[in-house]
């Protein structure tokens, strides 16, 4: 099997650079043979219409878009859509599930933002996927929306139960996936129906670009997320899809190389509890009790902790010289948040922390000083 960089790093371009040209049109000319010219409405079907190397306004597909989606679905495992954000990725799924019923547990906030919009437009029912009961309820063409590793405690949660419980009921299961992209965890593999991802963490990788990715099973079901984009008008722009077609270049690299930092950085934090007084929790699949090996091969280069009090919290980002004091995570560089600032259904002692590709050594030392400051 051909592997992850590989597959990523070589990959048919319209012309003859070895790194595609950024492409910035917006429109394309017709073809100069009038045989060519079909009305829309006698095009062999969507096919046709989306994929057949021939574009004619970026809304639809552009050549950077396009080579995007066809790299991406050799490495997971899938058919892949893009879209310009991960919310937008996740708004793509729900219109086109269109469930009467949505369980929804702790997730990333910006998608219980979208139920919001969903119950207030249509009656979407929401239901609690801590609740039991709530899978009784579930029908046929309903929804189970499972986030793992769940932001922002990096925490993994078991997907063949919960695809499980959802196909019992003739729902389907889709998996936030961004926490822990491939190789480190393929939601396919346990029973997902639909998986998605913000791009613009790991895969996107700089910091630099805002992404999202839909992976499903048919292609029938790729074509019609596609019809829907043209006019939910989220196609990825032009720039951010060369940026990020460079970043899936070192993509396996990069993301292979935080997961080992945090695991370290959170062994190192673990095992010296006893020194940092003011440290009160942290949390991470590297240190959950119940563990899917199964699932998750190498854990979350994202991880939290919780300090003994708000004021310390909000202390800690300035006391750190290589984690930045920012919202998002996936970037080369470390990022520390007091989460309490974007999310506000968090504990306000808890800090998100997203480990880069810095010197591990430097990282704990960093680490190790900020929390000592603090006493
Ligand atoms: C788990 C998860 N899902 C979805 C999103 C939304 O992605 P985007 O910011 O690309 O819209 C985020 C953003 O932080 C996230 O952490």
């Amino acid at each position: 099997m051909v592997g992850i960089s590989t597959n990523l790093i070589h990959n048919k371009t319209v012309s003859r650079d070895v790194i595609p040209p950024i492409n910035i049109s917006t429109t394309y000319k017709y073809s100069e043979d009038p045989d060519d010219l079909v009305k829309v409405t006698d095009s062999k079907g969507s096919e046709d219409y989306f994929l057949n190397d021939t574009y004619f306004y970026s809304r639809v597909n552009h050549p950077t878009s396009e080579l995007l989606e066809k790299a991406l679905s050799k490495i997971l495992d899938g058919h892949v859509v893009v879209y310009n954000s991960g919310l937008a990725a996740f708004f793509a799924a729900l219109t086109y599930i269109n469930p009467k019923k949505l369980v929804i547990g702790q997730a990333y906030h910006g998608c219980h933002g979208i139920t919001k919009i969903f119950s207030r437009l249509n009656g979407l029912e929401v239901l609690d996927l801590k609740d039991p009961g709530s899978f009784d309820k579930l029908q046929k063409g309903d929804l189970v929306h499972l986030e793992t590793p769940v932001n922002p405690h990096g925490l993994d949660f078991d997907i063949s139960y919960y695809a499980e419980l959802a196909h019992k009921k003739g729902a389907l299961l889709m998996v936030d996936s961004t926490f822990a992209p491939p190789p480190l965890q393929y939601p396919f593999k346990h029973g997902a129906d639909i998986i998605m991802h913000s791009a613009t963490k790991y895969f996107g990788g700089h910091s630099d670009l805002l992404a999202g990715i839909l992976v499903v099973r048919d292609k029938s079901v790729q074509y019609k997320l596609y019809e829907d984009r043209v006019y939910l008008a989220t196609n990825i722009g032009n720039l951010e899809s060369t940026l990020l077609y460079r970043s899936l270049k070192t993509f396996e690299l990069r993301i292979l190389k935080q997961s080992d930092n945090c695991e370290q950085l959170v062994k190192y934090l673990n095992d010296h509890r006893a020194e940092f007084k003011v440290l009160k929790e942290l949390f991470h699949g590297s240190l959950q009790t119940t563990k899917y090996p199964d699932q998750i091969t190498k854990h979350s280069p994202t991880f939290a902790l919780t300090l003994t009090s708000e004021k310390l919290a909000k202390s800690l980002p300035s006391k750190l010289n290589y984690f930045v004091h920012a919202t998002s995570l996936g970037g080369a560089e470390s990022l520390i948040e007091w989460r309490a600032l974007s999310d506000s259904s968090v504990d306000p002692s808890l800090l998100r922390v997203s480990v880069g590709l810095e010197n591990i050594d430097d990282l704990i030392e960093d680490f190790k000083n900020a929390l000592l400051s603090l006493e």
